[in-house]
This record gives structure tokens, sequence and C-alpha cells, in this order.
């Protein structure tokens, strides 16, 4: 099938590759100029495994092409659309505008039998809005709502085998197609549901809603831990064994952050205010409040752990992005807390093995060292506040022997405090036992 993909971003980037692999020939359309032309040359504008990998094999084969010109998704008969829905300004409604222009662009080179694919987050009652603007133009093409569920990290793997396929259709035909895009996907196992508009809008941001849920209950029970000497670590790996529960997302720590959690949540709980529900999802704004806290939480563990003040004191952060295996800095908790620390005047120097350039960006005030060893010397505390494999495999005693106080504040439960400790560190995790050996 001829594919294009709107917006090359994170979401469309992987998905324009992905769709290659899945057989299909596709042009991915970005107005961002700088982005397109890296694409075009193989190099992903962003750190994503395996994704160079896919980028160069779709391009080689000349079934991948990337424009500027939206003109170009004219011989295309499935149109992705995957452009960015931010925050707004005031920080809580999702910003439509990138997606109301993708479809207001597309518009002129549709023709009949054409469909448009949402992808993007979008809030309730989109999908059922641009299908009237698509049909007002009465040019035969129509609207299914694809919502994505990848996960930075695994982007590839999610986007070519995924969990479950959402169709959100009008009509049987939408469906029909959709399953020829995803044909390769579908003969694999894939699990598909065929929805309404409305239904396939709303996995995406209750998925979304249920995940920040999850981990912001074990971190409100890392905090109860920490108020009884209970360890939240075993808590939950007890927790996890009733398969109705179950282990993942269940790490209590420095909580969540992302371009989607976070932003999502916060759209969801506008929307359902809009819709007259707010009442149904008040639990969301105590989800947001309980995440935020967290990273309070760790800067008030630094303050304690320095003897009460940070100021003038070296701190080193080891992790800027949201998680490992990303270069991701949105919403950082853990860039978070390095400007925190900064803020009431610890000599803070972060590292990260992949971040540090979108982090600079974004806080040019913040000492950046990208070698761990160098970063760590002379530390009066170290912070773990991204559980990259480095730092989850960083020797005690080796690092011991270069700090200047052996104090470490584990914000993401990875480490074993018992080896920590037996190497003469002061450990502190966030809701496990602080101090007392733990029979295990
Ligand atoms: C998320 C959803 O998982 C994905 O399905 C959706 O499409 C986009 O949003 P992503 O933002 O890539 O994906 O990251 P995810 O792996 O969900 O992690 C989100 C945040 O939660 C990270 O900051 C991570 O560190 C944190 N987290 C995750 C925890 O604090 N504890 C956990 O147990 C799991």
């Amino acid at each position: 099938m001829r594919i294009s993909v709107i917006g090359c971003g994170y979401l469309g980037a992987v998905h324009a590759s992905a769709m290659v692999e899945l057989g299909h020939d596709v042009v991915g359309v970005d107005v961002d100029g700088a982005k397109i032309a890296q694409l075009a040359a193989a190099k992903p504008p962003f750190f994503e495994p395996g994704l160079p990998e896919i980028l160069t094999s779709a391009s080689a084969s000349g079934r991948l092409r990337f424009s500027t010109d939206i003109a170009d998704a004219a011989d295309a008969t499935v149109h992705f659309v995957a452009v960015g829905t931010p925050q707004t300004r005031d920080g809580r409604a999702a910003d439509l505008s990138y997606v109301d222009a993708a479809i207001e662009g597309l518009l002129p080179f549709l023709k009949p039998g054409d469909l448009v694919v949402g992808k993007s987050t979008v809030p309730v009652g989109t999908a059922a809005r641009l299908a009237s603007v698509i049909a007002g133009r009465g040019n035969g093409a129509t609207l299914a709502w694809n919502p994505e569920f990848l996960r930075e990290g695994y982007a590839v793997r999610d986007t070519i085998e995924p969990d479950r396929l959402v169709y959100g259709v009008a009509d049987e035909r939408a469906a029909a197609v959709l399953d020829e895009v995803y044909a390769a996907a579908l003969a694999a196992g894939t699990p598909r549901i065929v929805t309404d508009y409305a239904t396939a809008e709303l996995v995406k941001v209750s998925a979304n809603a249920f995940l920040a849920t999850k981990i912001s209950f074990i971190n409100a029970m890392a905090e109860i831990a920490e108020a009884t000497g209970a360890d939240v670590t075993q808590l939950a790996d007890a927790l996890g064994h009733d398969t109705r529960i179950g282990r993942r997302f269940l790490n209590a720590g420095v909580g969540f952050g992302g371009g989607c959690l976070p932003k999502d949540i916060r759209a969801f709980t506008a929307r359902a205010e809009e819709l007259g529900r707010g009442e149904s999802v008040v639990f969301l704004k105590e989800v947001d409040a309980i995440n935020l806290r967290q990273r309070q939480r760790v800067v008030d563990r630094a303050i304690e752990a320095l003897g009460g003040s940070v100021h003038g004191r070296k701190i080193v952060v080891l992790g800027v992005t949201f998680k490992p295996e990303s270069d991701d800095v949105r919403d950082s908790p853990a860039l978070d807390v390095a400007v925190q620390l900064k803020g009431l005047g610890a000599d803070v120097v972060a590292t990260d093995p992949q971040g540090i350039e979108n982090a600079r960006l974004r806080h040019p005030q913040l000492s950046y060292e990208p070698d761990l060893d160098l970063a760590l010397r002379d530390a009066d505390l170290v912070v773990l506040v991204t559980e990259w494999r480095p730092y989850r495999d960083l020797d005690p005693v080796r690092v011991g022997a270069s700090v200047r106080a052996r104090t470490i504040i584990d914000a993401r439960n990875v480490l074993d405090p018992e080896t920590w400790r037996a190497a003469g560190w002061h450990y502190r995790g966030m809701g496990r036992a602080s101090g007392a050996s733990v029979l295990s």
C-alpha cells in the first residue's frame, strides 16, 4: 500500500519506518526541514534503540521517502496523522493546533477512498469533529482513529509487534483498510479491537491514566512504608504475584515524567471537566500531586543527607532523561531534581549517557559531565534518578574511592542496599527500610 505519515517526530518517524518493515511504500512529511533532512539521510533526530537500523534498511529499499511538502502525500491512499498534541500554555488541555493543521494540509490532496488515520493522543470527541471536517469537503475520504501505545526505548518493537491494535472507525471499510495496513502484525497474532471513535480515543487516555495511577499508587505506598519501616520493593514483589495486579509499573521512586503520562492525565482531567464529568476523574489530580511530591521528597532527602543544607556541596545527579534508553528530557523528574538542587545553591554535576544535549538546551545553568568517573569525583552526595544500566551496575567499592563522602540516594530503588552499605555507603532508597538488614 502507499502510505503517508504526517508529522515525523518521535511517533511519526518510528511509524513511517515500521510501515516499510510491514511491507508498504511510505512518505514521511514534516514542516521541520532540518528534521526531514536528517531522516532522509537515515539519521534519527533523537535516540531510540533499533530505529537507526530500520530507518537505514527502509531508506535503502527505496520504499521510504521524506518531504516537507504535504503535496507529496497525494499518491498515498492511507494518511497517518502523527503530529504532537502538547500541553496548552495554561498547562492543562491538549493543544490540537498541529492536528488541525495536518488535516487542513491534507484536505486538498484527498481522493475518493482515501483513509485518514489519526494516531496522535487527542481529547475524546476530536475524531468525530475531524471526521465531519473531512466529510464536509466532499472528496470521498474518511477517517479512522488508531491510537498508538508505543513506549520510548521500545518504540520499534511496540510498533511492529504491538500488544493490541485499536481501530476507531465509522464504517467497516475503514477497518478492512487498516487490516490490510497491519496484515503482517495481525498474521503474527496481534489482537485487534474495532470500536467507535470515542472508545478508541478513550482507550489511549485511560491506558495512560491507569499506568500513571499504578505508579502513584506504589509511590503512595512507599511514603507509608517509610513511615512504618516497611520495604516498598518487597511489597511490590508480593503484590505483583497477584496476577490481577501484576508486577509491572509498580516501581516506586522519583515518579513518572516524559512527553505522555503527565500531560495526558492533565488533558484527560480538563476534557472530563468540559464534559461536566470532572468528579469522575478527580483522583487523577491526586495521582499528579503524589507524582510531583516524589521529586520534592528526593530533594528533601538530599538536604537531610547533607545535614540540613546543600549549599556549596557537590551533588552528582545520575541521569537527566525521564527514563533510560531515551534522550528525552521532557518533564523529566531527574532534571527537575537537578534544577531544584541547583536552585538551593548546590554545586550540581549532572551526567547521562544520552540526554545531556537536550538537557543543556533546557537548563544551560546546570553543569554537565558526560564521563561518569569524572562526574563522580569528589562528590559529597550521589543521587541516582534515572536507572540507566551503567548506574545500576556501579561498583560501590570503586566509586567509593573517588567520592568525598559515601552517601547515595537511590531515587529509583535499583541498587542493592546491602551491597552498598557493606562498602561503607550511607544508602537511602525511596520507601525502603532505612538501615536494618532485611531477611530474605
Ligand atoms: C507511556 C506509555 O507507557 C505508552 O504506552 C504511551 O504510548 C506513551 O506513554 P513512555 O512515556 O515512553 O510511554 O514511558 P513509560 O515506560 O510508560 O514510563 C513513563 C514514566 O513512568 C517514566 O518516567 C518511568 O520512569 C516511570 N515509571 C514507569 C515509574 O516511575 N515506575 C514504573 O514502575 C514504571
